[in-house]
C-alpha cells in the first residue's frame, strides 16, 4: 500500500493518457461503482475514472511497478482509491487479500505495455541511449534482468524471441551477432544493446532506430506480458467482473490485440462490444505520437 503523507516529495507522471474520452464511454462508469484500473501507471486513466465515480465510488489501482504506484499516489487524491503492486492477471487473488476494496467488480481497464515515465527512467534500461542497466522489468524483484537473459540465452531462444515479439525481420542476424559478442563485449546497458543492434543491421532503417523491435521483444519476453495477458482474459477477470461488468483493453501490439479479439470472441465469457478496434482520432496522433498504435477493444462479462 501507498502511503499518501510520502506522496507530495514525488514526481509527477510525464505519461500521456490516450483515448481519455474513448474510455470513458466504454467503461460506462457511474457514481458510487468499484472500478479497477489493472494498470494505473501515473494514474492518468484513472484520475478521470475517479471523477467519474464521485465521492462513493471506489477505484483499486494495479500495476506490476512499484515505482508507477508511487507516482500515482501523488495523483490520486481520494478516500476510495487504493493502490497495490501486483499483476491484473492476479486480480481475484489480490481481491480476496483482506485489505482490499470488497463487492462485484463494475468495471476494469488495462492500458497494456509501458509508460512514458518507465522509458524516460535511465535506471530501467528501456530507453535507446540510457547508460543503466538494461533491466525492463516492471517488477525488478521478480525474475532476471534482459541483461542476466541476454548472457545466457541460446541463440535459437533469442532469435525466436525477437521474431515472435518484435516482428524483427532481422532478428536470425541480429541474434547471432548478440551471442558472438556477449564473450568480449557483453551488453549491459540501453545504449550498450541499440549499439549492437544498429552494427548487426547497418544504422537506421527509416525514421525508426533499428533497435526498437528488439526492445519490444525483450520487454515482452523478460515480463512474460502476453502470459498474464491470456491468463487474466480467461481466468482472472471473468472470475473478479459482475455479469454486465465492462472491460476495455488498450493494446499496442498487434499480437496483444489479436489475443483479446480471440478471447472477447468466446462468447460464453464476454459480450463483445467493439466488432473493429478504436483507434485515437488523427487530432490525437498528432498531439500524442505514442498513440499512434493504440487499439481499443471493449467487452461485457456475459
Ligand atoms: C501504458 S502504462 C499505463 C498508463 C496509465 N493508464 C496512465 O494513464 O497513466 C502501462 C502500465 O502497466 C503496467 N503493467 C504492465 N503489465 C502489467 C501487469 N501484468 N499487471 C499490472 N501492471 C502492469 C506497467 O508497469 C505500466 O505502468
Amino acid at each position: 500500500m501507498i502511503e499518501r503523507s510520502d506522496a507530495e516529495k514525488l514526481p509527477r507522471s510525464c505519461h500521456i493518457p490516450v483515448l481519455v474520452a474513448e474510455v470513458l464511454e466504454w467503461l460506462c462508469v457511474r457514481p458510487g461503482q468499484l472500478v479497477v484500473d489493472g494498470t494505473v501507471g501515473g494514474g492518468g486513466h484513472a484520475s478521470r475514472i475517479l471523477v467519474e465515480l464521485g465521492q462513493d465510488g471506489r477505484l483499486l489501482g494495479l500495476d506490476r511497478d512499484q515505482a508507477m504506484l508511487e507516482m500515482a499516489a501523488t495523483v490520486l487524491d481520494h478516500p476510495g482509491c487504493t493502490l497495490h503492486q501486483g499483476s491484473y492477471s492476479d486480480l481475484a487473488s489480490i481481491l480476496s487479500e483482506t485489505d482490499q476494496p470488497t463487492g462485484p467488480i463494475d468495471a476494469v481497464l488495462l492500458d497494456l505495455g509501458l509508460s512514458s515515465d518507465q522509458l524516460a527512467d535511465d535506471r530501467r534500461g528501456f530507453g535507446f541511449e540510457h547508460d543503466g542497466p538494461l533491466d525492463l522489468r516492471f517488477d525488478t524483484s521478480q525474475g532476471h534482468a534482459a541483461w542476466e537473459w541476454l548472457a545466457t540465452v541460446e541463440e535459437g531462444e533469442l532469435e525466436q524471441c525477437l521474431r515472435g515479439w518484435g516482428d524483427e525481420p532481422e532478428s536470425r542476424r541480429i541474434a547471432g551477432e548478440l551471442v558472438r559478442r556477449r564473450k568480449s563485449t557483453p551488453v549491459r546497458t540501453g545504449r550498450d544493446l541499440s549499439e549492437s543492434v544498429a552494427e548487426a543491421v547497418g544504422g537506421r532503417r527509416g525514421r525508426r532506430h533499428p533497435a526498437t523491435r528488439v526492445f519490444q521483444a525483450l520487454r515482452i519476453a523478460v515480463n512474460d506480458e502476453l502470459v498474464h495477458l491470456e491468463r487474466a482474459l480467461s481466468d482472472s477477470l471473468p472470475a473478479s467482473l459482475v455479469p454486465g461488468g465492462r472491460l476495455v483493453v488498450i493494446s499496442f501490439h498487434s499480437l496483444e490485440d489479436r489475443i483479446v479479439k480471440r478471447a472477447f470472441g468466446k462468447q460464453d465469457t464476454w459480450t463483445n462490444l467493439t466488432h473493429k478496434p478504436v483507434r485515437p482520432t488523427p487530432r490525437e496522433e498528432r498531439v500524442n505520437p505514442r498513440s499512434r498504435s493504440a487499439r481499443l477493444r471493449a467487452a461485457m462479462r456475459a
